[in-house]
Formats: structure tokens, sequence, C-alpha cells
């Protein structure tokens, strides 16, 4: 079996290392590592795996982010609909200010534009002690985040009122988005990630963010014991009936639907303009860019429940669902795998 070059590094890394603190570059070798999918190692972080220029930045949102009582927060394990989730709250919290879908900046702007990653296009572009000025992010602030639950910034977790909605996936589809999504954009140098290799990774736990099964347990325990504040979704449940969960959104983020808005159609047009097959087709979408290496077009890929049946072997199924049942058993959560 083929595996992947322990050698790889990114070509940013060491642009990266330089705008380390000098508290990180002499915490990351102390840290436990193991090899990673897309860069040579991810380091065991805060309970989590990391990949090693994502530390600094969110050491740097955990110390200087403040949040309001009205930010939003969109929270996912990678490849869970986080894309879906971010336009689908985008559309409604703004919906006021863009009553029309024929101009909604939706249609030119990708989600993860609209809706900055914390790690990533907030504290992940800045030297270490810079502090981002978020003064113009239009009001309702919404911001998105892999970070685990305790990981977030206390004033998100404690010391302001924001909602956070986390959205989770059956671990099966999960698994193969992932997979797909990172040889799609790894460097074209860089040696394809096998199947068999990755998958005994996401079953280690060895994935960023991951493992995801802590990753999932850390916010829904959150979602049973402050309601108010954590909104617990699923990818399936949003496939089967996306117009009850846009109705839950507007509710859970204290901007309810009209009776007036229902009957007019409003959550209809929502769910329109943030369907797959709009955002697929989107020009921005098809060839706008997330970052350097990354198209917008890698965000959409097949957008269906049981994609997992034509990858994953009766052996592998076998052992990711033990898995599943040792680590969700007495948590109340269960996963759908098929459509
Ligand atoms: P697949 O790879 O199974 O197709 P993320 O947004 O967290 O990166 O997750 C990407 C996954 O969500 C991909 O799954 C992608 O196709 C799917 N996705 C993206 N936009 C979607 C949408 N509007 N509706 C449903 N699924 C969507």
């Amino acid at each position: 079996m083929a595996s992947t070059d322990p050698t790889h590094v990114t070509e940013n890394q060491s642009r990266e290392e330089e705008s380390l603190s000098r508290e990180c570059k002499e915490l990351i070798p102390t840290l436990p590592r193991e090899k990673g999918w897309t860069v040579r190692y991810l380091y065991l972080f805060q309970g989590f795996w990391c990949n090693p220029h994502r530390i600094q930045p969110i050491y740097t949102f955990q110390k200087q982010f403040q949040a309001k009582d009205s930010d939003v927060i969109v929270a996912t394990y990678p490849k869970s609909g986080t894309t879906w989730l971010k336009a689908l709250t985008f559309a409604v919290v703004n919906r006021h200010n863009f009553p029309s879908s024929e101009n909604h900046p939706l249609l030119t702007s990708n989600p993860h534009h609209l809706v900055p990653f914390f790690e990533t296009s907030i504290y992940g572009e800045m030297i270490h002690d810079q502090i981002p000025d978020l003064s113009n992010v239009i009001e309702r602030r919404i911001f998105g985040t892999h970070v685990p639950f305790p990981s977030l910034a206390k004033s998100i977790k404690d010391n302001s009122k924001c909602k956070i909605i986390y959205l989770c996936r059956n671990p099966f589809d999960n698994f193969v988005s992932l997979w797909m999504f990172v040889n799609k954009v790894k460097l074209e140098s860089a040696p394809t990630l096998m199947l068999e290799e990755a998958f005994e990774m996401h079953c280690n736990g060895t994935t960023r963010y991951g493992p995801f099964w802590n990753h999932i347990l850390g916010y829904w325990k959150e979602s049973i014991a402050r309601p108010e504040k954590v909104l617990f979704l699923k990818y399936e449940d949003l496939k089967d009936d996306v117009n009850f969960y846009v109705k839950r959104v507007g509710e859970f983020l204290g901007c309810p639907f009209t009776h007036e808005e229902e009957s007019s159609g409003v959550i209809e047009d929502i769910v329109q303009l943030c369907s797959f097959e709009k955002m697929k087709e989107l020009e921005v979408n098809k060839c706008g860019t997330f970052t350097r290496d990354v198209g917008n077009k890698h965000f959409f890929r097949k957008g269906e429940v049981g994609d997992w049946v034509n990858y994953l072997s009766p052996s592998m199924v076998e052992k990711l669902c033990k898995i599943i049942e040792e680590k969700f058993r007495g948590s109340g959560l269960s996963f759908r795998m098929c459509s």
C-alpha cells in the first residue's frame, strides 16, 4: 500500500513558523505528535490534534477574542456541512438586510468569506501579537470555527450570551468527505493519501480537530446542559427537512419567522438560495478561491447522505460501527447513516 510522504510540508510552513510567539515555539516541540494528513505532523494541543500552523492562531483567538451577546458562532468538525450551515445562518440572520434573493451576497460570495473562520481567516493571518480589526464586521456578527468546545475563547463560552450552532454529520460520510477533500486540495507534488491509511487515522482519532468523537460530544454535552446557548443539529436531519431547521435556527437566534414571512415563502427562498444545487452552480463557487491552494469548488462535492457505501469495505464498516458504539454509548446521541 502506498503511503503519504512524511517529509511533505506545505510551502507556507517556514513563513508560518516565523510568525509564532516564543510561547508557541517552545510549546510545539513538547507536544505529542502523530503523522498528519496534509502536514508532516499533527500535534496534540489542548486535547485535540492540530496542524502546527493553527496552534498560534487558536492561542491568539483564545486570548483576544471578545464575544458580544449578539454574536453567532457556527461550529463544526471539518466536512460536516460547515459551508451549508454558514450559508443558512447568514441568510436567516440577514434576511431583512437582503430581502430579495436577486442581489443577495450569497450569490457572489462563498459562505466562508461571509462567515470567516476564527482560526484561519481572522487570527490565521496575524503575526502572534497583532489584533485583528473586527470593527468593520457587520452586526450581527457571525463567525465560524472548527475549534472544539473546551478550547473556544472564554468570552464565547462563559462571558457572553452569544449563541453557538453546531452541525454534526455521521462519521461514515464525514470520513469519506474529508478523505476526498484532502486529496483534492493537496499539492500536486504530494502523494495521494490512500483510503486505508486515512481510515486508520480517522479511527485512531488523529485527524485535524479530532478525535471526531470528542469534538462531537463536547458540543453535544454543552447543548444538553445549556440548550439556550448551543443548538446541536445533524446534517442528515437538515437533508430531511431543512425548512423545519431554518425555522428552528431563527427561533434559537431570537429572530423567529413571522406568520407573514412564513406564508410569503421567506423560508423556502432561504432554503433554495442555500441549496447544494444552487450554490454549486454559482460562478463564485465554481471559479473562486478560498485560499491560494483551495478552490471554492472543493466545498461542493455530492452533498448526499450514505455515499460512504461506495468507498468503505465491510470490515471498515464493522470497525467504525464498533468505535461509534463504544465512544457514544450512554450519550443519547445516534447517527443516521443512510438516506
Ligand atoms: P460531500 O463531500 O459528502 O459531498 P464542509 O462544508 O464542512 O467542508 O463540508 C463539505 C460537505 O458538505 C461536502 O460533502 C459538500 O458537498 C457538502 N455541502 C456543501 N454545501 C452543501 C449544501 N448547500 N447542502 C448540502 N451539502 C452541502
